[in-house]
Formats: structure tokens, C-alpha cells, sequence
């Protein structure tokens, strides 16, 4: 007769296993610990050769000009998909390895928004050693060597709440709901650790806070400025492709408003509309959803 049931053996047996696999992962996490602490120092100093060597991509003239602008606030007012969320989403990711524990908070209009840029940096995750990141979520990234980018909702409450944030960046700031409140709560926070601001955004309404920093001397003369047109932007000098610009630009005939706002990236305003653009903006909430019609006509 056995002194021990097979099942308490077999029982032991797996338990031993699952102990050995934590204790292998444990020791790999504390590799990537010391390879992502040491790592600091070779990562160039230079955002443009990070994208270059280590992201795969050559940045247009007018995003090396963003990414080696190193003044407190920014602001970049560029055209639609010229470039806006690659170009951020590489400088936040360099920003996070070349200092450890530097704390990022990304906002937009809406959180689906803010999200979109976590997307971006994760896409340029597998490109780097792996010991650089801990498996990122929807909003957050965190890094082994204790940095972290995190997407918030645009809430004054929840940015307060914030300690030590290094950095904040606002996509689309031009169409954030209340940003001179958001913007009050946003520079305490970059208080304490002196950090830096960067706002990037096709222009809309003249009633706003990036309006402001656009253009006025007085109260912003500090922000660094940039600014980007479609025309800057078309291939090969950027990623637009000509032959749909044409098509565009013969669609938005009727509102060419939209086309100097969204194209020429001017704070342009449609004169003769009858209702402003401050006024249709105050209007619109990013983060309502619609509901499926079969909801509404079931
Ligand atoms: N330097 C670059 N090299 C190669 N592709 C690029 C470069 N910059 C941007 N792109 C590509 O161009 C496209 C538009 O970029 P992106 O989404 O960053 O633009 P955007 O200005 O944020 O657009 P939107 O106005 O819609 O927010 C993407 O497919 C992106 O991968
Ligand atoms: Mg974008």
C-alpha cells in the first residue's frame, strides 16, 4: 500500500510547478528592472534620433521642430492629419525612458480621445526592448523604470487630485469644454516639479484658452508657437497625399470656413453663419454617445 495518495502527489507536484513559474517570472521582472534603470543613459538625447533609430520613423521638418522645441509651454497648431498624435505620441514616450519616474497626464475632449493617444504609444511598444514597459492598459502606461503616461477625463477635480505631474498634454485643446478652468487645475499640478505644458490642436473657436496662447502677446508671450498648414504638410514634406486634398477641398466648397480652420489651421470664423463658432462649440459634449437606433425605435 502507498504511504501517499497519488492525488496529494499529483496536487503537490502542480503546486511546485506554478511556484517555480512565479518565482522565474519574479526574477525576470527584476532583469527588466535593472536593464530599464540602466537603460537611461542610452537613450539619445535627441527625440528626433529616438524616432529615427529606435521608432522606425524620419519626422517631417516642422515635427523636429516640435520635438526639439524644449520651451516650458507649447502650443502647435497644425492641420488635420499632419502629424499631431505620431509626432506627441514618440516625444511622451521618449520623455518617459529618458527620465525615470517622470509622470504624464494626457487629456482631450473626450477620454475616447485621450485613449487614442495611449493607442498610438502602445503601437510603438514592440519596437523597444521589452524590459522598457509593463503591459499597458487603455489609459495608462507604465514603465519599468517608474515613469507612467496616463489618459484623464477633463475634469478639473481629477487633475487636482494629480501629484508631481511632469508634463500634461492637451490633444485637440481647442475644443476642451471649460479649458480655462481645466488649465487653472493643470498649472498647479506642474507647480511643484516645474513642468511642462504642450497643447496641440486644429483651431476652432476664438472664445478659447488655446485662441489665447495662439495670440495673445500680453498674457502668453511666453508660449512657444508653431504652426502648420496642409501645404506644409503634403507629401513628400509630410504624410498628406495630394489627390485627396483636391477632392477635399472641392467637398468643403460650400463651408470654406472649415477648410481655412481645419486645412490652413487659421482661427477662421464663418461670418456670415448664423449661429458663432464659440456658440455651436459650448453646445457640443465629446462624451455623450449615441444610442442605436433599434433603442430609440424598439
Ligand atoms: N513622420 C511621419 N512618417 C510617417 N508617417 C507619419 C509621420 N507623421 C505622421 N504619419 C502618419 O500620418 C497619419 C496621420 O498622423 P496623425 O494621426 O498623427 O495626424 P493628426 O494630425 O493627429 O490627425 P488628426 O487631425 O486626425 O488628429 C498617420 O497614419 C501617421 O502614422
Ligand atoms: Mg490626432
Amino acid at each position: 500500500m502507498p504511504l501517499i495518495d497519488s492525488r496529494v502527489c499529483d496536487y503537490w507536484s502542480e503546486e511546485l510547478k506554478s511556484f517555480k513559474e512565479r518565482i522565474r517570472r519574479l526574477e525576470e521582472g527584476i532583469e527588466r528592472l535593472k536593464a530599464a534603470r540602466e537603460a537611461g543613459k542610452e537613450w539619445p538625447e535627441d527625440p528626433v534620433e529616438f524616432c529615427q533609430k529606435f521608432l522606425g520613423f524620419e519626422p517631417t521638418a516642422y515635427q523636429v521642430k516640435l520635438l526639439r522645441d524644449s520651451s516650458q509651454f507649447i502650443v502647435a497648431r497644425w492641420a488635420r492629419q499632419s502629424g499631431k498624435t505620431h509626432c506627441v505620441a514618440a516625444l511622451l514616450l521618449w520623455h518617459c525612458l529618458k527620465k525615470q519616474g517622470f509622470s504624464i497626464i494626457v487629456l482631450a475632449p473626450s477620454i475616447r480621445q485621450s485613449k487614442i493617444i495611449i493607442r498610438k504609444i502602445t503601437s510603438f511598444l514592440p519596437r523597444l526592448p521589452k524590459y522598457v514597459s509593463l503591459r499597458p492598459y487603455k489609459t495608462k502606461v507604465e514603465f519599468y523604470n517608474g515613469s507612467r503616461i496616463q489618459a484623464l477625463p477633463n475634469s478639473p477635480e481629477t487633475i487636482r487630485g494629480e501629484p508631481s505631474v511632469n508634463l500634461v498634454y492637451e490633444d485637440e485643446a481647442s475644443y476642451i469644454r471649460d479649458d480655462k478652468e481645466l488649465h487653472q487645475a493643470v498649472i498647479f499640478t506642474l507647480a511643484t516639479t516645474n513642468g511642462r505644458f504642450l497643447a496641440t490642436s486644429t483651431p476652432g473657436s476664438r472664445d478659447s484658452l488655446f485662441y489665447a496662447m495662439c495670440t495673445d502677446d500680453q498674457n502668453y508671450g511666453d508660449v512657444s508657437r508653431h504652426h502648420v498648414s496642409f501645404e506644409d504638410a503634403i507629401e513628400p514634406k509630410g504624410p498628406l497625399k495630394p489627390e485627396i486634398l483636391e477632392k477635399l477641398r472641392k467637398q468643403l466648397a460650400s463651408d470654406p470656413w472649415r477648410w481655412r480652420r481645419e486645412m490652413m489651421a487659421e482661427f477662421a470664423d464663418d461670418e456670415d453663419a448664423w449661429l458663432g463658432m464659440a456658440l455651436i462649440q459650448k453646445c457640443v459634449d465629446e462624451n455623450l454617445e449615441y444610442l442605436p437606433d433599434s433603442t430609440l425605435f424598439a
